[in-house]
């Protein structure tokens, strides 16, 4: 029985463990010294969500998912490429999700739970060179996306 459940974890770390876990040998955590305060890393620290929702910020959102994110990322649960964005903003603070948007590069080697996303998921997501007032925008729809109003 030990052994059964020992080759479902081999199989599982194959088919889901990066290859730069190996390499970095768990250095990582001892070296950060930064706090993980769930914001993620990037030069957004501070969101303020308006109530009810702005609806031109939910529209101009809504396009630029379309048009730079679709591929990747479903508003379903599903996961494509990237994880489906259901429930996002209850899994995440805004900030985290601007920085993901704004500052992919960074936060999939400093933040913790990119990281882990990044190994579930086995593909980098790319810059996709949106700006701050954009990633605000798409993050309206995102919340419009999860149900509020
Ligand atoms: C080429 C595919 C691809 C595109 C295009 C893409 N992403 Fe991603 N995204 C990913 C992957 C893959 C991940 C998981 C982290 C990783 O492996 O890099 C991710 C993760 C995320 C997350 C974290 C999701 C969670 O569940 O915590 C957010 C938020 C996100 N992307 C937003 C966006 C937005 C907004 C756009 C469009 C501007 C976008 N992504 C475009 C592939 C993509």
């Amino acid at each position: 029985m030990k052994t059964y459940l020992f080759l479902i974890l081999a199989v599982a770390w194959i088919a889901c463990g990066s290859p730069s876990s190996d390499s970095s040998t768990g250095s990582n955590e001892s070296t950060s010294t930064r706090i993980d305060d769930g914001k993620g890393v990037g030069e957004i620290k501070q969101v303020t969500l308006t109530n009810p929702l702005n609806q031109q910020m939910v529209e101009s959102g809504k396009a630029i998912y379309e048009m730079k994110c679709a591929a990747c990322h479903r508003l379903t649960d599903q996961r494509v490429v990237g994880p489906g964005f259901l429930g996002v903003t209850e899994r995440r603070k805004p900030e985290w999700i601007m920085n993901m948007i704004t500052n992919v590069e960074v936060m999939l080697e400093e933040d913790a739970a990119a990281r882990a996303l990044l190994e579930e998921c086995l593909t980098r997501m790319p810059n996709q060179n949106v700006s701050v007032g954009d990633a605000r925008e798409l993050l309206e729809f995102l919340r419009q996306n999860d149900g509020e109003e």
